[in-house]
């Protein structure tokens, strides 16, 4: 089922803006002129991921810089050890980090819709 969650207007080339869609965040995230939808939370330590940065079709979260793929929701990139030159690496902090989930994402009339019931695993890009 898609949701509408705003206008297309609001989401730049390169940049990305964060909907609540029933109980989920949700991240919309244009790329290549293409509209992108993932999970807010980061696969590491569920960091908000809406503040991270977008390169491409690769977002990197702002706390300790796990990097995913918006198209896949893959995780590319574990987080950065916090001693990392600095010394041995610190194993207090898991290094594990998961993939995210990717929502199917459409655009009609000029409204973002994004289906959050087919949310989990990889989608493709319907617009
Ligand atoms: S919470 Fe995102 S890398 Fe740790």
């Amino acid at each position: 089922m898609f949701v509408d969650v705003g206008s297309e207007d609001e989401i730049a080339e390169g940049g990305m803006v964060s909907f609540k869609v029933g109980g989920d965040d949700v991240v919309v995230a244009r790329y290549a002129g293409k509209l992108y939808a993932f999970g807010r939370g980061c696969g590491h330590e569920g960091a908000r991921l809406d503040r991270g940065t977008v390169n491409g079709r690769i977002v990197t979260c702002p706390l300790h810089f796990a990097q995913f793929d918006i198209v896949t929701g893959e995780a590319l990139l574990g987080p950065a050890d916090r001693n990392y030159g600095r010394g041995p690496p610190d194993r207090g902090r898991s290094l594990e980090t998961h993939d995210i989930p990717t929502f199917k994402v459409k655009v009609e009339n000029g409204r973002v819709m994004v289906d959050i019931e087919k949310g989990l695993g990889s989608q493709e890009n319907v617009r």
